[in-house]
């Protein structure tokens, strides 16, 4: 089973266990905890897939489905189908080849990925595989260590900048009773690679991150990058028009996979009224709780143009390697493309309206 095979049907609740299984067979159980967890009583994190299976389908009939066409520009990237790979830490704990890895999975298939700031492999070594991707940018107090980080970004090809607004302070977890903690087995060389050395405390929570972000700010990254800005982290219609009034080539609907703020909204339930605030002139991104094609028909069809799945894809890397991504990517893709064809849609463009919504 190390190939990542058995007889469980790709997607079913079964092979999920396996490969959770293989995950955790394979990173220490406190790395597992850290990717599995959510802020506090997790109650956000418990019902984030819970609302996309929400959603009740009006499927088309008597189109013609032979060809389904699932490419698509994302902020002037060609991407084979509308999704991205999430920002996430500690993708060494994973793979000894970490972000690395994860990106030639990336490329394989023709998705972006979006590298987290505190990434344990550089800059460099990222561009050079050649996949489509985005720098994730928690902004610090002093802008200027932000600025030098987007600067190192631009010059190895980051195509989009992803400032993260969901972070003032990092949410509190509870810790599993009498389990180490993730930081206490985390090695330094698995995070903060391209951090200056005086940003590089592996715990995320003793970083010091900016409480002052505003608007300025993205009209600040986007002229000094010259590359398109996506802010990361909004719920609210309201926030979402100033980001994009601010300059933001788009915005990214995310609760940071219930790892913030507990009791935040499912992104399923968001994605609507940001669609409507921003009308089309944006790009609208959404994650959290995403697992399969039929989730990700329903966010489109809810108005994203694309969705970014994390935890998933960090277990495959565990499990499997970048064999294990590329295959867990092609799964989803190809289940997008069923539940299109069931849903009467040949083209992306047409899964608008897909969601009853009781008109
Ligand atoms: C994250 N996430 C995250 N977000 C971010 O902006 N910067 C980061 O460095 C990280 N790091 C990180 C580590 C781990 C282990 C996880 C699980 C998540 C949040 C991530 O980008 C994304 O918003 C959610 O994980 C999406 O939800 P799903 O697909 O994991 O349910």
């Amino acid at each position: 089973m190390a190939d990542g095979r058995s007889d469980a049907v790709p997607g079913s609740p079964e092979w999920w266990s396996l490969l959770e299984a293989r995950a955790r067979a394979a990173v220490p159980s406190a790395v597992l905890r850290y990717v599995e967890e959510g802020a506090r009583d997790e109650v956000t994190l418990s019902e984030a897939t819970a609302a996309w299976r929400e959603a009740r389908l009006l499927p088309r009939v008597l189109r013609d489905v032979r060809e389904v066409r699932l490419t698509r520009e994302l902020l002037g990237c060609a991407a084979s189908f509308p999704l991205g790979i999430a920002p996430m830490t500690l993708q060494k704990a994973a793979h000894p080849r970490g972000e690395v890895a994860m990106a030639e999975a990336a490329a394989a298939e023709g998705v972006p990925i979006v590298l987290s700031s505190n990434a344990g492999s550089s800059f460099a070594d990222v561009g050079a595989t050649g996949a489509t991707w985005w720098l994730q940018l928690y902004m610090s107090p002093d802008r200027e260590v932000a600025a030098a980080l987007v600067d190192e970004a631009a010059h190895h090809g980051a195509r989009a900048v992803v400032l993260t607004v969901d972070t003032p302070v990092v949410g509190t977890r509870f810790p599993t009773p009498g389990e180490q903690h993730v930081w206490d087995v985390a090695h330094p060389s698995w995070v903060g690679a391209n951090l200056p050395r005086e940003g590089r405390d592996p715990d995320p929570a003793r970083r010091h991150k900016a409480m002052d972000l505003a608007a300025g700010d993205l009209t600040t990254l986007k002229s000094r990058s010259g590359l398109p800005v996506i802010v990361k982290g909004v719920l609210r219609g309201d926030d979402a028009l100033a980001a994009v009034g601010a300059g933001a080539a788009g915005v990214w609907v995310s609760n940071h996979g219930g790892r913030q703020l507990d009791q935040a909204q499912a992104t399923a339930r968001c994605v609507a009224r940001v669609r409507e605030a921003v009308g089309e002139q944006a790009t609208v991104l959404v994650d959290g709780g995403v697992r399969s094609g039929l989730h990700a028909l329903v966010a489109l069809a809810l108005g994203a143009d694309a969705v970014l799945v994390g935890r998933p894809v960090f277990l495959a890397l565990a499990a499997d390697g970048p064999e294990g991504v590329r295959r867990l990517l092609r799964l989803l893709r190809d289940e997008l493309e069923e539940a299109m064809r069931l849903a009467g849609c040949a083209d992306l463009d047409d899964v608008r309206g897909l969601v009853d919504d009781g008109r």
